[in-house]
């Protein structure tokens, strides 16, 4: 196996989309004749390694330099390896700023103005510290891609419909949901004196400074009414964010209300089928609720 490394200068201006186009070709082509390697485009400077047989790279590089799409085509380093510095790449590509360059241990600020061929070949005691940054730095791609969050397509009421006239109904409905939530924040607000209320009734009345369990509860039942009412504030709003599946919430907050109403319930007169019932649907929404979120 050998490593062959070169350098050229583009004749054209390569943007994202011929960039894109070279690679694809590159990766199929490489990746049948069992080539590895990575390419470097930097204001205009091509940076490659070809990792594979000799006879494969070979018979690339020879294609390669035909390639009109750039000059200057200059072989930097051919050597025999045992290992591949990029295995698992057919052509990892990399885009570099200048100013990176000049933070890789080895290197000279020079480059900085004056990556060329010419530059690469003069210096070549930089490619083994170049190799490893650009191994690194494709490691990391490869983290990051594979920890990033899948973009969330969801979105309740676009205002970006094809259809102007169902645009504008979603951005009225959008606006009554601000309106709504508005409101919502006055009741939570009159929840919490609510709150404030019955603490403070509770410890005037006779017993004076004492709470009975049924007093508690009952401060519990209010406290509880203005949380539900926060749960039903973040259903509004979220159908204004695009971020939020509902179901999560909508669920969250029926098993909330659900259990608002079990912790004040009371036994002596309830029957034992709303009971019974009640458990159920606090069981089955515990469950939608776990599945949900395990599935997150
Ligand atoms: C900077 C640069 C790097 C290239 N690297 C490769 C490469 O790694 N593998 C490859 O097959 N072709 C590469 N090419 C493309 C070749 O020059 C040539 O277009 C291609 O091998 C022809 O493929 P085809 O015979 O399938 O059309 C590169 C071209 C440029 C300009």
């Amino acid at each position: 196996m050998i490593r062959l490394t070169y350098a050229s200068t583009a004749v054209m201006d390569f943007n994202p989309e011929n960039l894109l186009t070279l690679l694809k070709i590159c990766r199929v082509n490489n990746a049948a004749k069992n080539i590895t390697g990575i390419l470097l485009y930097l204001h205009g400077t091509f940076f490659q390694v070809l990792e594979g047989d000799e006879a494969a790279v070979d018979a690339t590089f020879e294609a390669i330099k035909q390639d009109t799409r750039h000059k200057n085509v200059t072989l930097i380093e051919k050597l025999p390896i045992t290992e591949r510095v990029f295995p698992y790449w057919s052509l990892g590509f990399v885009k570099l700023e200048a100013k990176e360059l000049s933070g890789i241990e080895g290197f000279n600020h020079f480059f900085e103005k004056d990556l060329t061929p010419a530059s690469l070949v003069s210096h070549k005691q930089v490619i083994a510290p170049l190799l490893a940054y650009l191994h690194s730095k494709l490691l990391k791609q490869v983290t990051l891609e594979s920890t990033e969050q899948p973009s969330v397509q969801h979105e309740e009421l676009p205002v970006q419909h094809e259809d102007p006239f169902i645009q504008l109904l979603h951005r009225i409905i959008r606006l009554g949901l601000k309106f709504l939530a508005l409101l919502m924040v006055i009741v939570i607000l009159f929840g919490i004196m609510d709150v404030v209320y019955v603490i403070f009734e509770k410890i005037t009345l006779p017993p004076f400074m004492l709470m009975t369990i049924n007093d508690m509860l009952e401060t519990f039942g209010a406290f509880l009414a203005v949380l539900i009412a926060v749960e039903i504030f973040l259903n509004i709003t979220v159908y204004i964010r695009s971020d939020v599946i509902p179901v999560n919430l909508v669920v969250a907050t029926a098993l909330m209300a659900i259990s608002r109403k079990i912790i004040v319930f009371d036994y002596k007169e309830l029957p034992a089928e709303y009971v019974n019932a009640s458990a159920l649907v606090v069981i089955a929404l515990g469950i939608t609720y776990w599945l949900i979120q395990s599935k997150e």
